[in-house]
């Protein structure tokens, strides 16, 4: 029997040696210490074990179960430090390599040339106003004098939301809003995006624009040419010369289309003026008597100018941007450098 048992030990040892993995082990355990163990087992069989050979045998077998347990709980030990060196390596990471960063945010350009542009008119005593996108065809065009079938319709190609709602194709209908609510003096800012089917480079279907507006008594064009030259030498440089040329807008007379010498050549002619040496820059006028009566303001009693301008060709301008489209991809490349 006490051969038997040696024998046993053994094998469990040679076993053991050969066992790789913790699952290997573990069954390696339960075969030869388990309730139903092989070691156990035999100890069962001890009747088998004449009398004087017992102690003997009894305590031989202790031995041999202590000792194969410490082995596997030995080897179970370096199989789990094993484990955790290789984790290590592993995951090991390089703390020497730069890191990802975070990028700071910017302020868009066309938000920028806004706030310079409400900053500039703030400081000319005109307060910010602001108006629904989702727009009454009343506000956008009938009230401005654009009655349904006005050739000038056709001007501002439209988005219809239903039959007598759209998508505002200017800021000019806040001009509106402002003075039904308002009796003058009126001096008001309003940026805001404007929507109109059409895309190319100069063109997307939304975009920014700023309408001004100036009303009380005895308001002349001089004072439109005035504010307007002050405000364009403001933003474009002291030295910017401009020309006011006559024009047509249905909500004003008489109007007249702003330029300054182009930025880029200094008049000389180029691509982006056309070769004129000028470039429009933004459309205004006396408030048309009709408008005023729309509003209930007596056009004997006040009077006053209107502007609007669009703010991505501004912006385009002021930083030599040749396609409207980029300020809309919203590529960081683009961004960042404002
Ligand atoms: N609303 C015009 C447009 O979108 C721009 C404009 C022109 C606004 C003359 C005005 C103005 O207030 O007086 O093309």
């Amino acid at each position: 029997m006490i051969q038997e048992l040696e024998e046993l030990r053994k094998k469990a040892e040679s076993e053991l040696a050969t066992a790789g993995t913790e699952e290997e082990i573990l069954t390696l355990k339960t075969k030869y210490l388990g309730r139903k163990g092989l070691l156990t087992g035999i100890l069962r069989n001890i009747s088998n074990v004449t009398p004087e050979q017992r102690p003997l045998f009894g305590k031989r077998s202790n031995e041999v179960k202590e000792e194969l347990s410490a082995r596997i709980d030995a080897a179970l030990e370096v199989l789990a430090a094993k484990g955790a060196d290789d984790a290590l390596l592993r995951e090991r990471i390089d703390v020497t390599l730069p890191g990802r960063g975070v990028k700071p945010g910017r302020i868009h350009p066309v938000i920028q040339v806004s706030w310079e542009i409400c900053s500039i008119f703030s400081a000319l005593g005109f307060s910010i106003a602001e108006g629904p996108e989702v727009e009454e065809d009343y506000y956008n065009f009938e009230a401005l004098n654009i009655p349904k079938d006005h050739p000038a319709r056709d001007m501002q190609d439209t988005f219809y939301v239903e039959d007598n709602i759209v998508l505002r194709t200017h800021t000019s209908p806040v001009q509106v809003r402002v003075m039904e609510k308002q009796r003058p003096p009126v001096r008001i800012i309003s940026p805001g995006r404007v929507y109109r089917p059409d895309s190319d480079v100069s063109h997307t279907p939304m975009f920014h624009q700023i309408e001004g507006l100036l009303v009380d008594r005895g308001v002349t064009f001089g004072d439109l040419k005035g504010v307007l030259t002050s405000f364009l030498k403001q933003f474009f440089g002291e030295e910017t010369t401009l020309r006011f040329r006559p024009s047509f807008f249905p909500f004003t007379e008489p109007s007249a289309e702003v330029d300054i010498q182009c930025v880029m050549c200094k008049g000389a002619g180029c691509r982006v003026c056309g070769q004129s040496g000028w470039l429009e820059i933004l459309g205004s006028g006396m408030v048309d008597p009709a408008v005023f009566k729309n509003v209930g303001y007596d056009p004997d009693e006040f009077t006053g100018f209107a502007f609007g301008l669009g703010l991505e060709r501004i912006a385009m301008l002021k930083y030599g941007i040749t396609d409207i489209r980029l300020f809309f991809e919203n590529d960081w490349r683009f961004l960042d450098q404002f």
